[in-house]
């Protein structure tokens, strides 16, 4: 019985082909002609984008066995720009977010993680921002609750309606596929609270995120250690 369950799914996989490209991440089956072009049409255009050459200038902001981050600013210079914006771009597109203006460009600070491949795998923009609703914590005893607080509880996202300070707000975090669970959005995340604003340590509490997707709560629930 195991054995015919087994030989089915095989069947089904083989015949769909869904692979993973080991360069560019995307998953696509190699026995339908349209993914074939839609992964060739991608594949290299990514690889593009996240290439890092090296600027002449370079803020870097934190160095590591396996890489750095660079930190970019509005006024930085055309190149420097044009490399933060291709690659939030990619970012933008995975998190399936139309728009592609931030909401306040001139105070958003963009932070690429370049590994030792010289490649952008991780990238975190971050602007200025005065209040934020946190999400709220899960109660430990969800038994003690009557119907209509569990339901106010378990809302989209669980977030407070009185809203908190914070100072940084976090409205794109992205990691190349390839790449996840190896810290690096944590570093990032790190690195943002102790540069964001000069000569400050930026509390976890003072750190905001915009309307994190499910992978994004997942990560911020981590790290803030809720
Ligand atoms: N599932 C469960 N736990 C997770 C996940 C996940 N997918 N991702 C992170 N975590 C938790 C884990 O506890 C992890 O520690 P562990 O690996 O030791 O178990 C911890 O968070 C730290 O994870 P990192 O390795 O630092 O995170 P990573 O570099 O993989 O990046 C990110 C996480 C940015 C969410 C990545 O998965 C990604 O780019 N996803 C697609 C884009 C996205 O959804 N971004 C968030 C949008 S929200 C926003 O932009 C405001
Ligand atoms: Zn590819």
């Amino acid at each position: 019985k195991q054995t015919d369950n087994q030989l089915v799914i095989d069947a089904g996989q083989k015949q769909f082909g869904a692979t993973t490209c080991s360069s560019c991440g995307m998953l696509y089956s190699i026995d339908s002609p349209e993914d074939n072009f839609q992964h060739t049409q991608f594949h290299q255009r990514f690889l593009d984008t996240i290439k890092f050459v090296g600027w002449k200038k370079e803020r870097v902001v934190a160095e590591f066995w396996d890489g750095k981050i660079i930190l970019v600013l509005p006024d930085d210079p055309k190149y420097a720009i044009k490399k933060a914006e291709d690659v939030r771009r990619i970012a933008d597109s995975e998190l399936g977010f139309q728009q592609v203006t931030l909401s306040s460009p001139s105070s958003a600070k963009t932070y690429l993680f370049i590994n030792s491949d010289r490649m952008v795998v991780g990238c975190l923009v971050a602007e200025n921002i005065r209040r934020a609703f946190r999400v709220l914590e899960q109660s430990e005893n969800p038994k003690d609750m009557n119907k209509e607080d569990f339901m106010e509880h378990h809302r989209a996202w669980c977030c407070s309606t009185v809203p908190d300070k914070a100072i940084c707000g976090v409205s794109r975090i992205w990691v190349f596929s390839l790449m996840r669970r190896k810290s690096i959005a944590t570093r990032l995340l790190d690195t943002v609270r102790t540069t964001f604003m000069y000569g400050c340590h930026l509390t976890k509490e003072e750190t905001a995120f915009s309307d994190p997707t499910p992978e994004g709560k997942l990560f911020a629930t981590k790290y803030c250690g809720t």
